[in-house]
């Protein structure tokens, strides 16, 4: 793209302050500027101001609960162990997010949450996932996503580490996608004078980005049918875990998703529920009072479970019925960026928007879900801050309870 295809672009998604440094610049610089304005799609940023989510009819769904999953566990167990010794499941593990909450300034993986010794977030999700090689006597692949904001220092991290004991050759990387970041009138920011500031684009575009590295071809080849979706944080986080596996296959749905009972009505967490006779999460703002109040046949609250970022996605399913496009979520953030005095400014509070898309709006493409419900403090300890409610004090006392030594 040259300078005149630019400012055209530009001046069409009302982004022309881009170009305010460009007689400054380097002929690389031009050049990697100009190359960057070419690959950003502008029109997304502007469509995800105007459109908002707009939401269908809610209605529950039930879960596969304790009682029955602890009456039928040895048989669930059976299925999963079979499913992944056949090598039919893979595992992704999220790692492309910033972190900004929790404020550390690598991947939140390479974060040492240890008392006594070192302990990694990666350590500890890699130790989960010894569990259950040594359970099934059998390696299984796992896929990380990373994005250009952390790629580097992850694969480092984890080579240097020699992957907590974990063969390399069944952990494979991809990148994700970047998005623009903005000011709240929608005008992109510069973290350079030659670059635009960018953020990685939510958790929701890894199986297009695993599409695209070619790893969907590569989990075919190597008879992948089964995708363990998880999150970084939580480092309860049980991964390709046998008796979920199992439920999963054995109730013949395109996704399972790991949940826990609320502790609250309004507890800030997404729930599982139907919309428009499709499997949803409804977020816990958008739950009414009748939605709180709602029973179901057991005397129950009817919207009771919520989600905890770890998904089991049918690949063909995926393939078959999810659409790519996802509906795009607008983050309030902090976003280092360069002032109208060229200068780089690091700010303390939210100062613009990230435009996300996330996993939880795939399952609103397919067909047929299973919540299957998990005990929360053997199961759920995520890390998003440093102190306080989910953080690194709160989920260092679950792994201690849980008798990990940290
Ligand atoms: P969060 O929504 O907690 O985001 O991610 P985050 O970036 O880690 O943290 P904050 O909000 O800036 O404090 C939930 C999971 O999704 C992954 C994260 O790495 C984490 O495992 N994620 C998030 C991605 O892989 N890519 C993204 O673009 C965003």
């Amino acid at each position: 793209m040259n300078y005149e295809e630019a400012c055209q672009k530009l001046k069409k998604a009302d982004q022309l302050h881009v170009l305010k440094y460009y007689e400054e610049l380097t002929a690389d610089q031009r050049t990697e500027l100009l190359a960057q304005i070419e690959a950003t799609d502008f029109s997304a940023l502007e469509h995800c101001h105007k459109s908002g989510n707009e939401r269908g009819r809610f209605e529950p769904l039930g879960a596969l609960e304790l009682s029955e999953i602890d009456a039928r566990r040895e048989y669930y167990t059976e299925i999963g162990v079979k499913a992944i010794q056949e090598g039919k499941v893979g595992a992704v593990l999220l790692a492309g997010g910033m972190g900004t909450r929790l404020g550390s300034d690598g991947p939140k993986g390479v974060y040492d949450i240890g008392l006594t010794r070192p302990v990694y977030i990666f350590e500890r999700l890699i130790e989960n996932m010894m569990d259950v090689v040594r359970q099934t006597g059998t390696w299984f692949h796992l896929f990380v996503m990373t994005s250009d904001k952390n790629d580097q220092v992850t694969r480092a991290f984890l080579n240097e580490k020699a992957y907590f004991g974990y063969p390399e050759e069944y952990v494979h990387f991809f990148l994700q996608k970047m998005a623009p970041a903005s000011d709240y009138d929608g005008h992109v920011y510069l973290e350079e004078k030659y670059r635009i500031s960018t953020s990685p684009n939510g958790n929701g575009g890894w199986f297009t980005s695993m599409q695209e590295a070619g790893l969907i071809d590569y989990a075919h080849e190597q008879g992948i049918e089964w995708m363990n979706i998880f999150a970084v944080d939580n480092v309860l986080q049980r991964i390709a875990d046998p008796v979920f596996v199992g439920a999963t296959l054995d109730a013949g749905v395109s996704v399972g998703a790991k949940v826990v009972r609320k502790n609250a009505p309004r507890e800030g967490v997404g729930v599982v529920c139907l919309e428009d006779g499709r499997p949803s999460i409804v977020e816990y703002y958008e739950l009414t009072d009748e939605m709180v109040n709602a029973r179901n046949e057991k005397g129950d609250p009817a919207y009771n479970f919520g989600v905890i970022l770890n998904y089991l996605f049918n690949i063909h399913s995926l393939e078959t019925l999810f659409q790519g496009k996802m509906p795009c979520h607008v983050v309030e953030k902090k976003i280092p960026h360069i002032d109208e005095n060229g200068q780089y400014v690091k700010p303390e509070s939210p100062n613009g928007y990230k435009y996300e898309e996330l996993v939880l709006d795939m399952i609103h493409q397919l067909d047929t879900c299973l919540p299957f419900e998990v005990v929360r403090e053997r199961e759920f300890a995520p890390i998003k801050n440093k102190t306080g409610v989910d953080s690194v004090e709160s989920a260092r006392a679950l792994c201690l309870k849980n008798g990990i030594v940290l």
